[in-house]
Order: structure tokens, then sequence, then C-alpha cells
């Protein structure tokens, strides 16, 4: 059976960087470096994914999180 690891994508354009995506970044990566998706996710950061108006945004598998937090993106991660 192959596996293949959940991919998030942190959004570092202008206007999530100054809705502190940079630190949502570092606190996701604690997480999965420490906790129960060690080794199941791939953590990439992106340019403007064009949802400005709803930074910071963290694409989590399929599902755009808006105006994302540490603990909707761990809960997006458990159910996909
Ligand atoms: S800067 Fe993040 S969506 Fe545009």
């Amino acid at each position: 059976m192959e596996s293949r690891r959940k991919l998030i994508l942190v959004c570092e354009g202008s206007d999530c960087k100054k809705a502190e995506s940079k630190a949502l970044r570092k606190s996701i990566e604690k997480e999965l470096n420490s906790g129960e998706f060690k080794g199941q996710c791939k953590l990439i950061r992106t340019k403007c994914m064009d949802f400005c108006k709803s930074a910071p945004v963290v694409i989590v598998g399929e599902h755009v999180n808006k105006k994302a937090t540490l603990k909707k993106v761990i809960d997006q991660l458990k159910k996909s």
C-alpha cells in the first residue's frame, strides 16, 4: 500500500506575513516535528495564493484554511 505525506502549504506572501504567518508556520513545524504527525507531513512555504483578505492562509491537503490558526490546521490534519 502506498503511503503519502500530507502536504501543508503555508502562504508567506506580504498580507499573510502581516497576519503573522511566519510565527504560525513555526508553530506548525514544531507540532509536526514532535507530535503524532511526525514524518507524515511535508510543509511548503508559498508565495501569495490569492486569498489575501483571509490571511493567514494555510492549505492542508485540498482544504483551504482561511484566517488559519494552529488549532484549525491540526484539526484539519486529523480529519484528512
Ligand atoms: S499574501 Fe497570502 S494569500 Fe495573498
